[in-house]
């Protein structure tokens, strides 16, 4: 089938690769003529596990193409996709303009029937927008052609993004025509395999399943944050709790680790525009705003442990911070705890040395080059003349450190670990003071 996406940012290159591959004709359009440019050559604009060749095999097999005219886009695809950011405005609700700006584009150029469909996360209701827009558009060129808008929620993760695209636990269509629904089923017929994962259902349900999932899994986290807070002032551990309520069923193992709160491009986002969207029709939304509040409280827990530790001067102190990333397996640091975690301690006074498997180029392009941050190439040589280590994010390579070198290294033998990955009494077998998330008592 030919296929157009709008927007190369993570879900509209992932799912333009993953469509490709299974051997649709795949055009990719995006306003950034130089991220064309790169793509043609084979150059990823993110750290994604296998995206790299797929791209690039499928670039050369012909299957998909980059370009930056979006008339040759539209007069593509019998499907459209519009895969463009909506970052959310001053209001935290999600800005829709980008998307508005493809429909009105496709508006633009459509020159037979066709299908959109909408892939970003966007509001309830923003297919009826988008409908709006295109019919603005061919009104005012005087042209009357069949067009269906769809929902089709993306619910891929950065870090295994192409595997989630590959193999969706779910497809969700949100559409009432049949015409499109038929369509749909044909693109997605080569990921439906072994058993029934298409879900059809109507526009405005799609568009809030988005929501609802992501609103769910941050809600589990803040909720389990709660409750590893809570047991530090009970003298309980978090890390039994978890084991003894993921066995339940209902309940599952699934997100339910504490740590120092969700980061990352999606759930911060999401939570706040749904908070926002239930404003607009005035609607209270208790539990969302409550989860909200617990994350932003739960991304400055690390320092507040390094506070109760050493005071709240840490002039002099220099702490080595392992993770940068929001999450392991990306170099994304949007709306990362070490963000939060690195500024607060350049407040108090203190130097930072960090490592990170891939977030190093992302820091250096946040920051800068400042006398009290250090860049360091290896997860060793961050440990160099600090005072203390801080875990911020659970990479694999971070799990079975050399204990006896960090004992060596680090001045003071502190060690925070703000997701639980080390063994508290192996840690103070070897004399380290350690601090985790719900562990140690503070009766
Ligand atoms: C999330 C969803 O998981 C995807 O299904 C969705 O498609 C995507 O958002 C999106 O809307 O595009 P992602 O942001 O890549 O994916 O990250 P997750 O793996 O969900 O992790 C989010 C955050 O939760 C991370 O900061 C992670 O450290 C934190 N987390 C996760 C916890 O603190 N505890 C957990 O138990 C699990």
């Amino acid at each position: 089938m030919k296929v157009t996406v709008f927007g190369v940012g993570y879900v509209g290159l992932v799912q333009a690769a993953a469509l490709a591959e299974v051997g649709h004709h795949v055009v990719c359009v995006d306003i950034d003529s130089d991220k064309i440019e790169r793509l043609r050559q084979g150059q990823i604009p993110i750290y994604e596990p296998g995206l790299s060749a797929l791209v690039i095999d499928n670039h050369a097999a012909g299957r998909l193409e980059f370009t930056d005219q979006p008339e040759y886009g539209v007069c593509h695809g019998d499907i459209q996709f519009i895969a463009v950011g909506t970052p959310p405005d001053e209001n935290g609700a999600a800005d829709v303009t980008h998307v508005l700006t493809v429909a009105r584009t496709i508006g633009s150029f459509i020159d037979r029937d066709l299908v959109v469909v909408n892939k970003s996360t966007v509001p309830v209701g923003t297919a009826d927008a988008v409908r709006a827009e295109i019919d603005q558009a061919l009104s005012e060129r005087k042209r009357d052609l069949v067009f269906t808008v769809v929902s089709n929620p993306e619910f891929l993760k950065e870090g295994s993004a192409v595997a989630d695209c590959m193999k969706p636990d779910r497809i969700i269509i949100g559409t009432d025509s049949k015409y499109a629904e038929e369509l749909m089923r044909e693109l997605y017929a080569p990921f439906n395999r072994n058993r029934e994962k298409i879900m059809i259902m109507d526009v405005r349900s799609a568009e809030l399943t988005k929501y609802a999932a992501n609103c769910m899994l941050a809600t589990k986290i803040s909720f389990m944050n709660e409750i590893a807070n809570l047991a530090e002032h009970l003298g309980a551990n978090v890390e039994a709790v978890r084991l003894g309520i993921g066995s339940d069923p209902r309940i599952g193992y699934h997100f339910i680790y504490p740590g120092v709160g969700y980061g990352g491009s999606c759930f911060p986002k999401d939570v706040k525009a749904l908070i926002n969207t239930a404003h607009q029709v005035g609607f209270e939304p208790e539990v969302l705003k409550a989860v909200e509040v617990r994350n932003t409280r739960q991304k400055t827990t690390l320092f507040e442990k390094i506070v109760s530790h050493y005071g709240d001067n840490l002039q002099g102190k220099t702490f080595a911070l392992w993770g940068l990333a929001f999450k392991p397996n990306t170099d994304d640091m949007r709306e990362a705890p070490s963000r939060v975690l690195i500024e607060a301690l350049w407040r108090a006074g203190a130097r930072v040395q960090a490592y990170d498997p891939e977030a190093m180029e992302e820091a250096q392009r946040l920051y800068g080059q400042r006398d009290d941050f250090r860049l360091c190439g290896t997860k060793e040589s961050a440990l160099q003349g600090a005072d203390a280590l801080v875990v911020v994010t659970e990479w694999q390579a971070f799990r079975a450190p050399d204990f006896a070198l960090l004992q060596r290294e680090l001045a003071d033998n502190v060690i925070f670990d703000g997701r639980n990955v080390y063994d508290p009494e192996r840690l103070k077998a070897r004399r380290f003071n350690y601090y985790s998330v719900g562990r140690g008592a503070v009766l």
